[in-house]
């Protein structure tokens, strides 16, 4: 059965466009417990990091956000990581595409925090294979999430962040970037990955 927040239209979009943005995609009681968790967890942000692995560093000239990574420790982070689960599914028995796990982290933007233009993986060197962002707060003003046409610089589409807002698209398609926050800016970054372990060794980590 295709969860309530994943109908047809949403696959169509990301057949025929390779991304889709769903309104009031997650009830409002679990986007409110999301935010609650991220006040509890507060003080164990970190300042985000890019590159993977040996080459995985800290540059705030690139982004500015803090981060927290999943780690299971509520009831709100275990209820969102069932909703996406069950998207996984629902994404391989359309696309046939073998996503075998989902990672993911809040992310905090403050006054003045971006997050430059960027690809979540390059072809070949990373198994990210679809980007989701949902939104936990609705900021007045600042921190659009701007993606680009593929191989070009003219924007696709530029999205205010919302409570409940999930978007969602193809990791190695889509030039993005977050632009400077103005209001506090809550949100989840995750992304589906593909399994190319060899000899038993999971790659990427984080
Ligand atoms: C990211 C990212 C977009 C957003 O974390 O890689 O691009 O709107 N986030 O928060
Ligand atoms: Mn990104």
């Amino acid at each position: 059965m295709i969860p309530h927040f994943i109908s047809e239209i949403y696959l169509d979009d990301i057949e025929n466009h390779g991304y889709t943005i769903i309104h009031n995609a997650i009830p409002s009681k679990l986007i409110a417990q999301l935010m609650l968790d991220c006040y509890r967890i507060n003080p164990n942000f970190s300042n985000a990091g890019i590159g993977r692995k040996n080459d995985l560093h800290v540059d705030q000239t690139i982004r500015k956000d803090k981060t927290f990574w999943f780690d299971g420790s509520s009831d709100a982070q275990i209820h969102y990581l069932a909703l996406m689960e069950e998207m996984r599914v629902v994404l391989n028995r359309c696309f046939f595409l073998g996503l075998f796990d989902y990672e993911c982290h809040y992310a905090k933007y403050l006054h003045g925090d971006f997050y430059k233009k960027h690809f979540d993986a390059f072809k070949g060197r990373s198994n990210r294979i679809f980007t989701t962002v949902l939104y936990l707060n609705s900021p007045d003003s600042g921190g659009e999430l701007v993606i680009y046409k593929p191989k070009s610089k003219q924007v696709e589409v530029s999205i205010k962040p919302k409570a409940g807002t999930l978007i969602m698209f193809e990791s190695e398609r889509f030039m993005h970037e977050v632009l400077p926050a103005v209001d506090d800016r809550y949100s989840i970054a995750g992304w589906f990955r593909m399994n190319t372990s060899i000899s038993g060794i999971i790659d990427p980590p984080r």
